[in-house]
């Protein structure tokens, strides 16, 4: 579904973001991307979106080139950004939500299919008219999730996606996921909190310093991950069993 072969970004200040990363991620995938603060995880989150050009190597979606048909691929492609403000693009909660299908090219009638789909499923119905800065940070949260959820996109990325959220919201979002999982969509999450997701992910890649360190089965890597900067799940620091964090 995804493969990138010696990809590596170089920011304009001169910062080396991204050094030759391989990574092949298959159809129906729920990986997680894990590293500390600043190893590149948002970096190659916004490559694999089309969002941001490589200034080496190649990136291929679905035998898509982002570089060359970066509108193709933002229709397979859903993210969901770290930072929720930078993500809302109406002025009401309804009219963001509606954003993503309306550039679809879908008529009015399924436009307010799926806005209202998403409104509920994100729990954002009594929310609908209001203005999307008003919004609390988890409320920003589930607006960014719901926007692209509307979108239906065969592949997700998710950045840090339970930053701000509350226990309830953290379920939601996790929901969510495990539910598109098991319908076949490919998902991609970065997250420094691996406690959440770990009962649930297929595979776990490691990123330290623009690198890809380590990847393969969560069982295999989590003892690893702190000499990359990330807390292992508490099962692996008191033993015992993984545990869900929607049981
Ligand atoms: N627009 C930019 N211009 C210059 N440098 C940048 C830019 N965006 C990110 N960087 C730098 O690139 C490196 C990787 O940043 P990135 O945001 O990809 O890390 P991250 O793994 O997502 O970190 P975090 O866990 O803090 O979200 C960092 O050193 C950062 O300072
Ligand atoms: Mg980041």
């Amino acid at each position: 579904m995804i493969q990138l072969h010696n990809l590596h970004h170089r920011y304009p200040d001169g910062t080396y973001a991204l050094r030759g990363i391989d990574l092949t991620i298959s159809k129906g995938e729920f990986l997680l991307i894990c590293g500390a603060n600043g190893s590149g995880k948002t970096t190659l989150l916004r490559i694999m979106s089309g969002l941001l050009k490589p200034t080496e190597g190649s990136i291929s979606i679905n035998g898509l080139n982002p570089v060359k048909e970066p509108w193709k691929v933002r229709q397979i492609v859903g993210m969901i950004f770290q930072d929720p403000d930078s993500q809302i693009v109406g002025e009401t909660v309804r009219e963001d939500i509606a954003f993503g299908p309306e550039n679809l090219g879908l008529s009015l009638k399924e436009i307010k299919e799926r806005v209202d789909w998403a409104l509920e499923k994100m729990g954002l119905q009594s929310l609908s008219e209001k203005s999307c800065y008003l919004l609390s940070g988890g409320e920003k949260r589930r607006l960014a999730i719901a926007g692209v959820m509307a979108m239906k996109p065969e592949v997700i990325l998710f950045d840090e996606p339970f930053t701000h959220l509350d226990y309830p919201g953290i379920q939601e979002v996790l929901k969510y996921m495990t539910r598109l999982h098991q319908e076949g969509h490919t998902l991609i999450v970065t997250t420094h909190d691996v406690e959440k997701v770990i009962a649930h992910i297929d595979r776990i890649a490691i990123i330290h310093k623009g690198e890809i360190k380590a990847s393969g089965l969560p069982d295999h890597l989590v003892k690893e991950l702190p000499q990359f900067g990330v807390r292992p799940p508490c099962y692996v620091i008191l033993g015992g069993e993984k545990i869900s964090w929607l049981e």
